[in-house]
């Protein structure tokens, strides 16, 4: 299945295949390119390149793999060590500007993968290979890149848009579970954008497999329920295209929509440390704090807010506040004010409303506002 989606003046073609068999493909003929994978996409780095165990015989086309950068997984690699890395293994391997930068991985290797291309040589081509269901769902497409610095998440990035994109559905099948969960809290997310809740029903329809004992397997060998996930992970990839197609660099209205869940998920992240918890359970605690905010505003009507919590609660995800990982609030405000969101001394926080999300703008100053978000996150209900 292909999405075309134009973000600024990148024309972004995104395959979602089955197989990772069609990668090299898609790809075509690159006279020079440098693979980043980190020590879970080794496999599939080696397949792309023709050296592993999954040879593409009779492939007409042409791979000239100058370099293989190798990184170590998660989110605590998401750094500029790991990006100067990439960058030298660039310059090792003699790639000009017209060679490809091309990332296999989840968010983390994508996003630095694209940084890296953004920077190199005043900007190098680009291809991304997502392989986790929230790379797939949120991280790869729509152009945003950059790296963890100075404990603040994503504070140094760019826009970069890749012009190809490659979701194989077979990188699922070794995917850790942790990993699911988190790629399911950015499905939701994106569901709750969505202009009715008919979406959200569909990821609600997903979930018995989702909590059964043989989960993956039960999705991915089961001819329906297979393609009902392809059919979420393209709707979610739809949703995000025509939201970032209108607001590509978040200067709109539109695009900070996206960051539902994200004010509230990146300053627990970082309170209690990058990598204790992923990305997706952050952001499924943050989308219920966002419930608890709009609610205590009157902006998000109990039904919804209840409907929402009801779903993240089925996922099995941890939304009460406090979080069980905080130890205390003081870290967690100091984050807070440190995220990269904040526009001078403003917070802005996205709240589902009747149908969508709006966002709202909280001042520094506003004291009675800041109140309300300290007694949100140590768990009264206001
Ligand atoms: N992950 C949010 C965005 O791409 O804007």
């Amino acid at each position: 299945m292909n999405v075309t989606f134009t973000f600024g003046t990148v024309v972004s073609e995104i395959h979602i295949e089955e197989s990772i068999h069609s990668i090299r493909s898609i790809i075509g003929s690159v006279s020079s390119c440098v693979l980043v994978c980190d020590e879970n996409t080794t496999g599939i780095a080696a397949s792309i390149a023709g050296k592993g165990q999954i040879q593409n015989s009779g492939d007409q086309n042409t791979l000239q793999v100058c370099g293989i950068c190798v990184l170590p997984a998660g989110e605590t690699a998401k750094n500029w060590a790991h990006v100067e890395k990439i960058l030298k293994a660039a310059k090792d391997a003699g790639l000009g500007r017209d060679g490809v930068f091309i990332g296999v991985g989840g968010g983390v290797i994508t996003d630095m993968t694209a940084f890296a291309a953004s920077v190199y040589m005043r900007g190098a081509k680009l291809a991304l290979v997502s392989t986790t269901l929230l790379g797939m769902v949120d991280a790869a497409a729509g152009g945003k890149t950059g790296f963890n610095l100075f404990n603040i998440k994503n504070f140094a990035g760019t826009f970069y848009p890749s012009p190809l994109i490659i979701m194989p559905l077979e990188t699922l099948s070794t995917l850790p579970m942790r990993e699911w969960k988190s790629g399911f809290a950015e499905l939701i997310k994106t569901a709750i954008l969505d202009s009715n809740d008919d979406f959200l029903d569909r990821i609600g329809g997903l979930k018995d497999a989702f909590v059964s004992p043989n989960f993956p397997t039960s999705v991915l060998r089961d001819i329906v329920l297979r393609s009902e996930l392809l059919a979420c992970i393209a709707k979610a990839v739809e949703i995000k295209g025509r939201i970032v197609e209108a607001d590509p660099k978040e200067t709109g209205t539109r695009r900070v929509l996206l960051n539902l869940g994200h004010t509230f998920g990146h300053a627990l992240e970082v309170s209690v440390g990058l990598g204790s918890l992923t990305h997706g359970e952050a952001v499924a605690w943050g989308i219920a704090r966002a419930c608890d905010l709009g609610r205590s505003l009157g902006i998000t009507e109990p039904e919804r807010a209840e409907k929402i919590m009801r779903l993240l609660v089925s996922f099995g995800y941890e939304t009460r506040a406090p979080h069980s990982c905080m130890e205390e609030t003081g870290r967690f405000m100091a984050a807070l004010f440190n995220d990269k969101k904040k526009k001078a001394d403003k917070l802005t926080f996205i709240v589902p409303d009747r149908n969508s999300c709006i966002a709202i703008a909280i001042e520094k100053e506003e004291k009675m506002e800041i109140e309300r978000i300290v007694r949100i996150i140590g768990g009264e209900v206001i």
